[in-house]
């Protein structure tokens, strides 16, 4: 009996300590957090063949959002869309931003950022991996629409070329509508071990962080967020993730 007395009484601190990290935090559904995501992003995130959104990002914030005792539920659209529905000032659709999602000066006038989480920077895809960071003034550069990939390349090159999705653009480099495609090096690298054919060279950018972007001014998810990221990095849950969807 007294065992049982203690088991409870344990539960019950428990589940009060889980209500007490998510007391304080407002949320467009109770209970949710909502983020939107581009899909056409592996290993960050992508679908499944059963049409599930999976992947780093979306196994880390169920994680996250399980920390602070609300459910993780992701809104699916293009890249520009997905960086639409999480700003405030536009009438958020979102809670955050989840979708490989740089940190810049630009985008923080506009989000609160969390923490960054891991790094990357701009790679070039082509066939054979023959489109030289020397060549880019000379060929057709394959980007999505509003990444950092899309602002490097029209602010360096010519000739450049905007997709809604990865998908899209990668569908115009098999058909030789662009020469290649410039984006995130592990995600062009994701991209090369599903379609045979293609290869990567480096570029000279700099290194790029990850971070999710919640609605400005929501400083109370944010800081729930960096405290449950702090934990998932300290235990080595957040590698174990990252290489997991890097096999
Ligand atoms: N990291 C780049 C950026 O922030 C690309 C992100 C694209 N994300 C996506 N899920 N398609 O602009």
């Amino acid at each position: 009996m007294k065992k049982l007395l203690a088991g409870l009484m344990a539960l019950m601190m428990v589940l009060g300590m889980a209500a007490a990290f998510a007391e304080g935090i407002t949320t467009l559904e109770e209970g949710k957090m909502i983020y939107s995501t581009s899909p056409d992003f592996p290993p960050f995130e992508y679908r499944d063949d059963n049409d599930n959104i999976i992947g780093i990002e979306p196994e880390l914030i169920a994680l996250v959002a399980e920390k602070i005792g609300l459910t993780a539920e992701p809104l699916a659209m293009d890249f520009d869309g997905a960086l639409l529905a999480a700003r405030a000032d536009l009438g958020a659709k979102a809670d955050l931003i989840v979708s490989g999602v740089t940190v810049t000066e630009e985008r923080k006038a506009v989000y609160d950022f969390t923490e960054p989480y891991t790094t990357i920077t701009q790679a070039i895809v082509s066939k054979d991996g023959a489109v030289t960071k020397d060549q880019l003034n000379d060929v057709i550069i394959g980007v999505q629409s509003g990444t950092t990939g899309q602002i490097y390349a029209e602010d360096n090159f010519k000739n450049v070329t905007k997709y809604e999705t990865y998908s899209l653009a990668f569908q115009a480099l098999q058909n030789g509508q662009v020469d290649c495609v410039l984006l995130d090096d592990a995600v062009g690298n994701a991209y090369i071990k599903r379609i045979p054919g293609l290869g990567a060279q480096p570029t000279d950018c700099e290194i790029e962080e990850y971070a999710f972007g919640v609605n400005k001014g929501n400083t109370a998810l944010v800081d729930a967020i960096n405290a449950a990221l702090k934990e998932l990095k300290d235990d080595g849950t957040i590698e174990a993730i990252i290489l997991k969807y890097n096999e």
